[in-house]
């Protein structure tokens, strides 16, 4: 048995035409001539992630400028703000393969028990690019903590104007001053004002999020593979499926802040397969790593995680194909290079240099809520 990340053919030429100023990280190694070297652990933790709404002035303009300095990187930058956005494209939206005899079949980094840690690998390197642009190695990542009620709603410092480097025009206006709905996929009921009174409708919309996280997080959430999402090796792979982190809040999300899908509207992207989408970008999973909201909405999913595994008793996978599967992402971006690093390197933050902040986690709000 081994990971399907490890027997991918090489990038389908025809989609690799399509979005080929994008060149993502990829699973086989880079065709590039620099050789890829291995991670190492950090030796110290040094960046403390934080919730974004409670973020102070200084850390909102930091957060404001790293991005700012990441969309100002050329395209040729592996680094760049929109290199970066494709690096989500390619691991989801039809670019790669499995290896040649199963070519029809495509390589996602969703739907399986690789969404948590490649994700996190993901995020980390971003997380570390951003703290390079701006000269400051502690840098942590802010997280969207739509786990506490006062985080239930999409961020101010992510909204405003243009102007913002945080903002992105293609979010739902409908959503946007609403609570958050953390149950969206199998709930449609009538959003309700986030900044408005604290009536019946807004106390049970919390009260129905924190039941989720709830859900999510411990009742639902017993094994590593009802939480993390089942194995996924080369000889099963039609036996796919999400685990409660990737499938409830965390999907639930990237739909509510999405524009809203379909093909009929002037403008939008053009799909692998040639045909227009509109533009949707956190709703569609080709698009999303185009807001800038994702990565810390996706800071918050692996803080559920962290929590899961440091608080509440959750063990991860003992399989070896887990533990050793491997990626290449770049790092660096003065001198972008490409490194592999694998599952066993990310199942502890620490390894990575990173941590949460632990006011955050003293008392989490849904830890006995049940609906
Ligand atoms: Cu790669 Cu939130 O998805």
């Amino acid at each position: 048995e081994e990971v399907a990340a490890e027997k991918c053919s090489k990038p389908d030429p025809v989609t690799d035409t399509l979005i080929e100023c994008m060149d993502p990280t990829i699973p086989c190694p880079p065709t590039s001539k620099t050789p890829i070297v291995d991670f190492t652990p950090e030796s110290t933790v040094k960046r403390i992630r934080r919730p974004v709404h409670l973020l102070n002035r200084e850390y909102q303009e930091k957060y404001k400028e790293a991005v700012a300095k990441m969309k100002a990187l050329p395209a040729s930058n592996p680094l760049s703000f929109v290199r970066q956005a494709a690096i989500h494209q390619a691991y989801c939206d039809h670019h790669y393969h499995y290896d040649p005899d199963k070519k029809n079949v495509d390589f996602d980094v969703h739907n399986s028990w690789l969404f948590a840690p490649w994700h996190r690998m993901y995020i980390y390197f971003y997380e570390k690019a951003l703290g390079q642009l701006i000269g400051d190695d502690t840098f942590g990542l802010p997280f969207w903590n739509w786990d506490t009620p006062a985080g239930m709603v999409v961020p101010a410092l992510f909204k405003d104007s243009f102007a913002n480097p945080l903002y992105d025009s293609n979010r739902n206006p409908d959503h946007l001053d609403m609570v958050a709905n953390l149950n969206f996929l199998n709930d449609k009921s009538t959003p309700v004002a986030f900044n408005g009174p604290h009536d019946k409708a807004y106390q049970e919309a919390i009260y129905k999020n924190l039941a989720t996280v709830h859900q999510q997080q411990m009742r639902g959430a017993g094994c590593a593979r009802s939480f993390l999402g089942e194995k996924l090796c080369t000889d099963n792979i039609s036996r796919q499926g999400q685990g409660s982190l990737e499938s409830m809040a965390h999907t639930a999300l990237h739909v509510w802040v999405g524009r809203g899908g379909g093909t009929s509207c002037t403008g939008g992207v053009v799909d692998f397969q040639g045909k227009t989408q509109c533009a949707n970008d956190m709703g569609f999973l080709g698009s999303a790593g185009r807001d800038p909201l994702f990565y810390s909405h996706h800071a918050n999913v692996d803080r559920m995680w962290h929590i899961w595994a440091t608080k509440l008793g959750g063990e991860g996978f003992k399989d070896p194909e887990w533990l050793d599967a491997s990626f290449v992402f770049y790092d660096d971006v003065d001198n972008p290079h490409p490194v592999r690093i694998k599952f066993r390197d990310v199942i502890d933050t620490k390894n990575l240099g990173y941590t949460y902040d632990a006011e955050a986690d003293k008392d989490l709000p849904w830890k006995d809520c049940q609906l």
